[in-house]
């Protein structure tokens, strides 16, 4: 794949070797536009990957004075993206369909590679990073973007990032997460945690969020994909009322009194019976000490832990 630059060069034309980039990309896109595969609905890795790129060359930053070879190249670009996310399109629309219809779980689970298989194994489960996963996971939830700026946080409180994709649905997978379960995100941020719990397992799931605008658009996530088990509240995880909770997940969403607050909390309702919870990101080693807790399996770094009461 020639370089960023190289395409640059490629598409401005000019002297020898931008002539030849030109050539190469031609070759590039032409072979693109015929590769039947990358159009099977089942490649949409292949088609993230694909299109990362060409959005690369499309954000070059390209001058004015575009050749008739360099516009043609263009034009032919923008159409194979939007061939690509046609096809994305209508991938996401018919999983979206089997949501509303109660049948999510088998469309989205074939996704994820299964633990032992080659493809799990080549793409460790670790690290904070987002993957194709996140690109089929969004394209399927499309939950709106807030529509205002997010209020100030408290000191303690941590900003919102998402749980990687492939991160929920391993501790989905590890938790046993099942029909007899209430999970409960604690600061639940825009809610793919139980959007996709509530897909994926009979659990019932709830979001705690102290952000409303995050709040109303999980809430109207859910509702348009009738997921009635997902429901989200917007309140300080430090008063909630956690008395449904048999399992309790934490990306970090707090730090220092206000983690030992909740972590004091969740010893209470652990105290009534036996919960697990599940931890991500730096509040791991914090929980990971607490006595009245036991850790399930061993602990990995950027992986989600398990724990259960003792
Ligand atoms: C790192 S994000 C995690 C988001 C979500 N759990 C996920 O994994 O996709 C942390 C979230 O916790 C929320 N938060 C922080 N402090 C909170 C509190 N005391 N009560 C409820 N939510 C809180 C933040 O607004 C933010 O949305």
């Amino acid at each position: 794949m020639p370089s960023r630059r190289g395409c640059i060069a490629g598409i401005t034309a000019g002297n020898r070797n931008d002539r030849r980039m030109t050539s190469v990309l031609h070759n590039l896109i032409s072979e693109l536009e015929q590769d039947d595969l990358l159009f099977e609905p089942n490649r949409l890795r292949e088609r993230s990957d694909v299109l990362d790129r060409l959005e690369t060359y499309l954000a070059c930053d390209l001058p004015q004075d575009l050749d008739i070879q360099g516009v043609e190249l263009q034009g032919r670009i923008k159409a194979l993206c939007a061939s690509i996310e046609a096809i994305d399109g209508r991938l996401y629309q018919s999983i979206r369909q089997d949501i509303q219809r109660g049948e999510g779980a088998r469309r989205l689970l074939e996704w994820v590679p299964a633990v032992g298989s080659d493809e799990h194994a080549n793409n460790p489960v670790g690290g904070d990073s987002y993957d194709y996963l996140d690109v089929l996971i969004s394209g399927v939830l499309q939950i709106d973007e807030p529509d205002a700026q997010a209020g100030e946080l408290a000191t303690e409180m941590v900003f919102y990032q998402p749980t990687p994709a492939r991160h929920i649905f391993d501790m989905v997978g590890r938790s046993a997460l099942n029909e007899h379960d209430v999970l409960i995100d604690l600061g639940s941020g825009l809610g793919h945690v139980p959007l996709l719990a509530a897909i994926c397992t009979g659990a019932r799931c709830i979001g705690i969020e102290w952000e409303p605008i995050y709040v109303d658009c999980a809430r109207r996530c859910a509702d348009a994909l009738n997921l009635s088990r997902a429901t989200f509240i917007q309140q300080d995880a430090r008063t909630a009322d956690l008395s449904a909770g048999t399992v309790f997940y934490l990306y970090t969403p707090f730090t220092g009194t206000m983690l030992r607050d909740v972590l004091g909390r969740l010893k209470g309702e652990a105290a009534k019976r036996k919960i697990r919870i599940c931890t991500l990101g730096p509040c791991t080693a914090t929980v990971a000490r607490e006595s009245w807790l036991e850790a399930v399996g061993v602990q990995e770094v950027h992986r989600p832990a398990l724990f259960h009461s003792v």
